[in-house]
């Protein structure tokens, strides 16, 4: 029996996808854990490349059950939409289970995530950078324990007295607070109840169906999506997402305790990139950060947005170390920086007092005055797609690799070469 966990190590995007495909292939359960249609990762099948969203990778495999847990948010429209295109192209999800307990992007979600965005950057000047899918609202609302349920979506009076409660609540803020049109609660009952009626095959305990399955022998991948700097404790708060995606969020996304988990894989860059509004201390302002970008396709998968580039910071990668507990790291993209004549590596950070620490800041206030202190490393040359073995890449790219193991403090196992599935080195 064996459980393992992938998380993102820096602010999501890490290539996350890619080993999570490889893994999946083996897994006989993938569980999604946290967040909602925010992500978004490509998988390439056989011949065929898709986007999913939702939708666990282990999909494409009838054998494979595939989870979603307690802790994430389910826009039903957007997953009806995912699953139909699935079919549409064979892919019955027939293996797909939903947590009864898991919440429910509503309407007034996706309305008051771009209304709140809006009065911040009124009222400061800077806002989230959300995905305007709602997810804030929705953990909001799961907290304040008047959230809607999957139970409640597949139980139509239910569903009808909680969406007119609710609603009418919701209703106020929009239209009181932020001057917003308010939802049509009839029409809102009518559309989710649909739904609820496509929805209620797939609902079950994704607590009892992953600890079953545990005990039973089998594989199971914790899926992990957007990344431990957007985590919403250990993440550079507020400008985070509001779930947990550390590896801590797989147990209580799920219903299973720590000590299912055997081992937590952390995924990252050869670089550093962020999405969204936010401190990015080693961001780069200048052609360079511009040269990745455009090699490295940094532009996002759910809203397009062009990614902010930049060099590779030790320092937050031992914080994604010590929260996650990583046993080992999968770092992708080492092709992207190919030809680059000097490679930066921020291996500590310089506070306004002229002090180094090498461990993250608990605040932004703190973070904001730090500089980063860098470490200048020979670049390498070549094409390094068709390297299989560790001891064929560069010579200096072996050193590159080396030095990021040393300072983040831990193995480096997969090395991405390449954006195939196959272009991976195991070490
Ligand atoms: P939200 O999750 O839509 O509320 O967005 C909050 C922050 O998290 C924003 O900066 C987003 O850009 C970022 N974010 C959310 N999901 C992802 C992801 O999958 N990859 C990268 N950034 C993300």
């Amino acid at each position: 029996m064996s459980s393992s966990v992938i998380v993102g190590t820096q602010w999501g995007d890490e290539g996350k996808g890619k080993v999570i495909d490889i893994m999946a292939a083996q897994a006989e359960v993938v569980v999604r854990s946290s967040g909602g249609n925010n992500a978004g990762h490509t998988v390439v099948h056989g011949d065929e490349v898709y986007k999913l969203q939702l939708l666990p990778s282990g999909i494409f495999y009838p054998d494979t059950l595939c989870l979603l847990g307690s802790g994430v948010v389910i826009n039903p429209q957007g997953l009806l939409g995912e699953i139909n295109g699935m079919k549409e192209r064979g892919i019955t999800c027939d293996n797909l289970r939903i947590d009864a307990r898991a919440d429910v992007i509503m309407p007034w979600h996706l309305k008051l995530d771009r209304l709140s965005e809006d009065f911040k950057a009124k009222q400061t000047g800077v806002n989230v950078g959300t995905t305007g899918k709602g997810i804030g609202p929705c953990y909001a609302d799961k907290a304040d324990r008047i959230g809607l349920r999957i139970y409640d979506l597949c139980h139509p009076e239910l569903l009808k007295t909680k969406i007119m409660q609710t609603g009418e609540l919701k209703n106020l803020v929009i239209e009181k607070v932020y001057g917003g049109e308010p939802c049509d609660l009839d029409a809102v009952y009518e559309e989710y109840k649909a739904y609820g009626e496509q929805l209620k095959q797939y609902m079950a305990d994704a607590s009892v169906i992953t600890f079953d399955a545990y005990k039973a022998g089998k594989k199971i991948l914790f899926e992990g999506a957007q990344a431990t700097l957007l985590d919403i404790d250990f993440g550079t708060y507020p400008f985070v997402t509001s779930s947990h995606p550390i590896a801590g969020g797989a147990c209580v996304g799920t219903g299973v305790g720590p000590k299912l988990i055997d081992e937590v894989i952390g995924v990252a860059k050869s670089y550093t990139t962020r999405v969204g509004n936010g401190p990015f201390p080693t961001e780069l302002f200048d052609e360079l950060g511009d040269l990745i970008r455009e090699r490295g396709h940094e532009f996002g998968t759910v809203t397009g947005r062009p990614r902010r580039c930049g060099w590779f910071d030790a320092v937050i990668m031992r914080h994604a170390v010590r929260t996650n507990g990583l046993t080992s790291l999968a770092i992708n993209k080492f092709d992207t920086l190919a030809g680059i004549e000097k490679l930066k590596v921020c291996v500590a950070y310089k506070t306004a007092d002229g002090h180094e620490i090498k461990d993250f800041p608990v605040t932004l206030e703190e973070l904001d005055k730090c500089q980063p202190v860098y470490e200048e490393i020979d670049g390498f040359d070549g094409d390094l797609s068709g390297c299989r073995k560790f001891e064929e890449l560069p010579e200096k790219c072996q050193k590159y690799v080396l030095r990021l193991e040393e300072l983040c403090g831990c193995h480096i196992g997969i090395l991405g070469v390449g954006p195939a599935r196959d272009q991976v080195i195991f070490r």
